[in-house]
């Protein structure tokens, strides 16, 4: 079990203000810790004297928190302390490293982890690009969001209803109505189509070259964006993917682009694949790598190319851990 600390200050003495924010506390608590199916022990609420009018703990049982015990106290009135501020303890039956939330008025409080940090990983495929975002979220405490993922939901929801991935009206009308989002499970990513957990489906290798067909198309594009966009303002989070320097996050103050020969990554695919039971020739895999590539840096909405301000990392001849050291590094000279 671990304590995940949190707090929040509301602008006045008002119930609807102490639910909006109580609630919005505990989602983004929920969301980073991933705390699903009934992982929360109990839910601890200590607020400052001059709140009055609605016991926060009330507040999270009307927002839905209500499988957990909760618990409220008045803090007594300290002499320089925050003013209408909500703390929050949560316990929980996860193994990940508890990340704490502070938000609005409260930042103050933690400015340490308060700073969203968004660092931008793009690159081709096979590049390395998810192993090292998920080394470096974890060295960093931080979330880590595969966007390709998202890409790859959207192109095995095309292909479970029979729809062809390059028919641009009829993919932007299907996926309009379609319900992609992500969530966090012991810190990793899962990715959901519909409400369903469809990580592991994704990642069959007839998804790719569909993921990057349907990732050309504009009305995909513009939702998934939109999506990235949000979770990145609310979190620190590594985010790899193709486009994310240039266009999802261009200003990022961490920018890297990650490569490597064509071989190199088609022979790192082929292990992959082995690892996950799909014996796909390696011959075949690197015309598919070369032949994706050229659809990604090709297409004519957000290709996949180099930000200008990114650092180029080839990692041809270089250990998965160098990489890491290295980018590691040029954080640190620019923190
Ligand atoms: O990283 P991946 O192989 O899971 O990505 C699958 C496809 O999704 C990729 O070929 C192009 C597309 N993609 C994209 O267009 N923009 C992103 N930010 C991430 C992926």
């Amino acid at each position: 079990m671990i304590a995940i600390r949190g707090a929040t200050t509301i602008d006045r003495d008002c119930p609807e203000q102490i639910r909006e924010r109580v609630k919005e506390l505990l989602d983004e608590i929920a969301l980073k810790n991933g705390l699903s199916d009934g992982k929360i022990v109990c839910i601890m609420f200590s607020n400052t004297p001059d709140i009055r009018s609605l016991y926060p703990a009330k507040a999270a049982r009307e927002a839905g928190f209500y499988d957990c015990p909760l618990f409220s106290a008045a803090e007594p009135g300290i002499d320089g302390s925050l003013k209408f501020c909500i703390r929050v303890m949560i316990l929980a039956e996860i193994t990940a490293s508890p990340l704490h939330v502070y938000l609005h008025g409260a930042s103050v409080l933690r400015r340490d982890i308060s700073q969203c940090i968004n660092i931008a990983i793009d690159g081709p495929a096979g590049s390395g690009k998810s192993t090292v975002s998920k080394i470096l979220g974890k060295k960093l405490n931080i979330l880590c969001l595969d966007t390709g993922a998202m890409y790859r939901a959207c192109a095995l929801k095309c292909l479970n209803e029979g729809i062809d991935v390059s028919d641009a009206e009829s993919v932007s009308e299907l996926i309009v109505n379609t319900d992609i989002d992500v969530g966090y499970t012991d810190g990793t990513q899962k990715t959901y189509l519909d409400g369903k957990d469809v990580s592991v489906e994704i990642r069959k290798p007839e998804i790719s070259m569909a993921a990057s067909t349907v990732s050309a198309n504009g009305s995909v594009r513009e939702k998934m964006v939109a999506l990235q966009r949000k979770i990145a303002s609310k979190t620190s989070c590594v985010l790899d993917g193709r486009d994310i320097g240039t266009n999802v996050l261009p200003d990022a103050k961490y920018k890297f682009y990650l490569t490597a020969s064509p071989e190199v990554r088609a022979k790192r695919r082929a292990d992959e694949n082995k690892q996950k039971g799909f014996d796909t020739p390696y011959e075949q895999i690197l015309k598919e790598i070369i032949k994706r590539d050229e659809q990604d840096r090709t297409r004519l909405i957000a290709p996949l190319t180099i930000a200008e301000d990114a650092i180029l990392v080839d990692s041809s001849d270089m250990s998965i851990e160098e990489v890491v050291a290295f980018i590691e590094n040029k954080i640190q000279e620019k923190i």
